[in-house]
């Protein structure tokens, strides 16, 4: 059993068999296999949504540098007992990774609509598999296969998290506190983040959920100037022209809320 044990076609929604060189379904459908070993479920080109390589490369430094460890412990605490996890918008899965870590028998599928995150997706830990989909569509994932589903700084569809995970599952969301990084928004002029992005959260998921814990977790960083150059390049600010180069170590603190969800 594995990740890919859960796929659907995307063209039919058939179950998919997945082999090593290509994935395919009873009615003759298939889509070929990339050689970093990721399927690409997303019948059309990438979106301007989908993080670019230079951001996926920056991610990747930043996020192995382990300044975020307290997030992922965190996560890894909130997915204990689970057999079956799913990340939408996975990134390089890095959080995907250290929560199959912490659960030695579960098997894990992340997603994401970047083509250059996949690649990386795809290397992530040996019990993790990748594909590239996009999380607005229903996802090429068969209903009620997953015990947790991640949502961490990403785009979340409760519709289909709600169809994806089994009665008792759970959704894990981390996101950016109003106050994220306020150190460096404030320096280098950085896009702010909603103020009423909490509420915003419990109107969106409060339909097919019901929030069951929820923390406030503050972690305070000193970050190399090269750290800091790729926590900014990391995220949506990428895609602007803000320079955030210094000389010196920068003090920056990470706010975040992680809120666990239990289906309705
Ligand atoms: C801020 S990054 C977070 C990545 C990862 N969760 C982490 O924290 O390291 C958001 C991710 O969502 C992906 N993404 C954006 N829009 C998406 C969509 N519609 N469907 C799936 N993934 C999407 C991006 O390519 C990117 O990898």
């Amino acid at each position: 059993m594995s990740g890919f044990d859960w796929l659907l076609c995307p063209q039919c929604g058939d179950g998919l068999v997945v082999e090593d060189r290509a994935a395919r379904c009873d009615r003759g459908h298939s889509v070929d296999r990339a050689r970093q070993g990721y399927l690409n479920l997303l019948g059309r080109a990438q979106g301007a949504n989908a993080d670019t390589p230079d951001m996926v490369a920056r991610r990747h430094a930043f996020l192995s540098s382990g300044h975020y460890s307290p997030i992922a412990d965190a996560v890894s605490q909130r997915s204990s007992g689970s057999a079956a996890v799913v990340e939408v918008g996975a990134g390089t899965g890095w959080y995907l990774a250290r929560v199959l870590d912490a659960l030695p028998s579960a098997e894990g599928l992340g997603v994401d609509v970047s083509v250059a995150a996949a690649r990386r997706l795809a290397k992530c830990h040996p019990r993790a598999r990748a594909i590239v989909a996009d999380a607005w569509q229903p996802l090429p994932i068969a209903s009620a296969v997953a015990d947790v589903m991640l949502s961490i700084f990403a785009p979340r569809n409760p519709e289909d998290f709600a169809r994806v995970l089994g009665p008792k599952g759970r959704l894990v969301v981390v996101t950016p506190r109003a106050d994220h990084l306020r150190e460096a928004r404030e320096r280098f002029g950085l896009l702010g983040i909603e103020a009423d992005k909490q509420q915003r959260l419990a109107s969106t998921l409060g339909p097919w959920f019901t929030e069951t814990e929820a923390e406030d977790l503050d972690v305070p960083m000193v970050l190399a100037p090269g750290e800091l150059v790729n926590l900014v390049g990391m995220g949506p600010n990428a895609f602007h022209d803000h320079s955030a180069d210094v000389q010196e170590p920068f003090e920056v603190t990470a706010r975040v809320r992680i809120s666990s969800w239990q289906k309705r």
